[in-house]
């Protein structure tokens, strides 16, 4: 859906510093979000290109999303206050598939890369959740995963909290004891490498979300491709349209 609205900012909090909870009024884009999707957001005057964000939840007219505040447009979105209204083009992409025959669902996200998989855990409800973030002072939303998952592991990369190393590896131990028989994934590129070698080696269908920037974010500039595993003209797919999530199989992961 390409429309574009402008919508009201309603809650505003800064969960981890510099990084911001946003939740805009929109029946339409709240109806239509699927897990998974972005909406492509102006940030405010001094920047010219939208940024992608991923949805984090979409219900009862609310969306909402979260982001970091780290490049010039992102920090001039963190500046608008509750009453605000921001200029909202979404949902866009293809987002994860969910099918009643998966039974075993495992979810991991890195960092940021957690946000757009809340969605995805509420509507999973039994999902075995993994995440992974840089420090004790980054971890964020664990409590709001352990109300809709079925167990939720958090880890820090440097150890100050829960499981002490990088979080795939973590998922790769409880795989080495439990049936999965699909795995969802966002987050920074080596973690979703090693999700998808974890997945490949021992057969589990995976998803990835892939962060990419993004120009037009409706599958015109071509800023957003990716290589595929295909050939020809098939061999670039784009992370906007095409995307953001795609099976593992599907697309070669470089840095
Ligand atoms: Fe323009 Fe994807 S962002 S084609």
């Amino acid at each position: 859906m390409k429309k574009t609205e402008n919508c009201k900012l309603i809650r505003k909090t800064e969960i981890a510093k510099g990084i911001f909870d946003f939740t805009i009024a929109s029946e339409d884009i709240a109806a239509y979000a699927q897990c998974g999707q972005f909406l492509h957001i102006n940030c405010g005057d001094s920047t010219f290109l939208r940024r992608p964000i991923s949805i984090c939840d979409a219900e009862n007219g609310e969306v909402r999303f979260i982001f970091e505040a780290k490049g010039e447009g992102t920090r001039e979105l963190a500046k608008k206050e509750v009453g605000d209204f921001v200029d909202i083009m979404g949902p866009l992409g293809h987002g994860f598939e969910i099918s009643d025959s998966v039974k075993k669902p495992v979810i991991i996200g890195g960092g940021i890369g957690v946000f757009p998989l809340y969605k995805l855990a509420k509507q999973l409800k039994t999902a075995n959740v993994f995440l992974g973030f840089r420090s004790a002072d980054r971890v964020v939303m664990e409590k709001e995963f352990e109300m809709t998952a079925n167990t939720v592991i958090v880890g820090t990369d440097d150890g100050s909290y829960g499981y002490n190393g990088y979080i795939a590896s973590a998922m790769e131990q409880y795989l080495n004891f439990h049936e999965c028989d699909m795995i969802y994934s966002c987050g920074p590129m080596p973690m979703l490498k090693a999700v998808k070698n974890i997945a490949e080696q021992r057969g589990i269908k995976c998803q990835l979300s892939l962060e990419q920037r993004m120009g037009c974010g409706i599958g015109a500039c071509l800023v957003c491709s990716c290589e595929t595993h295909k050939s020809g003209a098939d061999k670039y797919a784009k992370v906007c349209t095409n995307g953001p999530v795609f099976y593992s199989e599907e697309v070669t992961l470089n840095d």
